[in-house]
């Protein structure tokens, strides 16, 4: 079976590069831009087949479709940080919507029999009261940043394709992920970062927060791209499946359970920069719906996935310095 990753550098297309070489007769593809840095994967690199494509470009898409015919593709590449997309929305919305357009084209035109993932965000729901929690798949999309309208767009999009074309698309909504590898401007790994840097005697004692109050449901990246590769699996064409921990955490708790993993004495400063024109108040997902169809549930603890990720960061910390 071959697989195509596109987005295979990030950080859960490593994760999920790694799970879907635990499986047998697997062939894994993933798609690198010119200047994609490897680091994320250089453990993978003998194992993997890279193709050069800027997935913006429809013809070079067409062209890598049709070379490589994958069984499944798992679409991960986009612009994932929110803040970047008060930024930069221009560039958020047509990476985000028009990778995509260009995949599910190509996989049209070239009439395969492709199943896709479409790595679809709980920041579709934006703005949730908090007696819609925990949220379903049902629930209205109100997204409060331009990441998650490009999100939106991508879903819908994914919905229309399979309606018009029969395509097997599948739409997974995950909820926040973290672990090993986790891009630094992310919050669990910003702070594990700026932890591990105190520690090493790199910055002041004193942890640079932005909004502690909001609530966000956590799965381990490890859980949570097991559960893409269940959604082509098992999951059904069209379906769109929040996959989540049903738990969620202020992120003043998550500080405190960071700053417990530590020797040091930190105290902590608001970094006014850090906030946002709009940030999602709580996301709590619903995950029965997935876990129905494909038995899928987390399985590794919070506290865990905290610590591998503050031990990442000392590593990494150490071996820079
Ligand atoms: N990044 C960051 N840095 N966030 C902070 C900080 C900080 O110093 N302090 C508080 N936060 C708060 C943010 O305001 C937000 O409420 C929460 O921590 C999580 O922020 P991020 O880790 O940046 O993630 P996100 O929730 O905005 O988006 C992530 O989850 C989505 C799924 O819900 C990303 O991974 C998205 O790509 C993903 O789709």
């Amino acid at each position: 079976m071959k697989i195509l990753i596109t987005g295979i550098t990030g950080f859960a297309g490593s994760h999920l590069a790694e799970y879907a070489l635990t499986k047998p007769g697997v062939e894994v593809f993933g798609t690198v831009r010119v200047r994609s840095k490897l680091d994320n994967i250089e453990h993978l690199l003998d194992k993997i087949n890279l193709v050069e494509c800027n997935l913006l470009d429809p013809f070079a898409v067409r062209k890598i479709i049709e070379t490589i015919k994958p069984d499944r593709i798992f679409h991960l590449a986009a612009q994932s940080f929110v803040p970047t997309s008060w930024n930069a929305p221009e560039e958020t919305l047509e990476n985000n919507i028009l990778s995509e357009l260009n995949i599910f084209e190509a996989v049209r035109l070239n009439n395969i029999p492709t199943r896709i993932q479409i790595a679809c965000s709980s920041e579709e729901y934006g703005m949730v009261y908090p007696e819609e929690t925990p949220i379903n798949e049902e629930n209205p999309l109100r997204p409060l940043s331009p990441y998650g309208v490009s999100k939106v767009a991508q879903d819908l999009l994914g919905y229309q394709y399979h309606a018009s074309y029969q395509l097997h698309i599948v739409r997974t909504r995950a909820f926040n992920h973290t672990g090993p590898r986790r891009g630094e401007m992310f919050v669990t790994s910003n702070f594990c970062k700026q932890v591990a840097e105190i520690e090493k005697g790199l910055r002041e004692p004193v942890i640079k927060v932005g909004n502690l109050e909001a609530q966000r449901d956590f799965t381990d990246v490890r859980d949570t791209v097991r559960g893409y590769w269940l959604a082509l699996e098992s999951g059904i064409p069209g379906e769109v499946y929040n996959i989540a921990s049903g738990i969620a955490i202020k992120i003043k708790k998550l500080l405190d359970i960071i700053l417990s993993l530590s020797n040091r004495k930190i105290s902590v400063e608001v970094d006014e920069t850090r906030l946002r024109p709009s940030d999602v108040p709580i996301l709590l997902g619903d995950y029965s719906k997935f876990n129905k169809q494909t038995d899928w549930k987390p399985e590794i603890p919070f506290e865990k996935t905290i610590r591998d990720l503050l031990n990442y960061w000392r590593e990494k910390v150490s071996s820079r310095h």
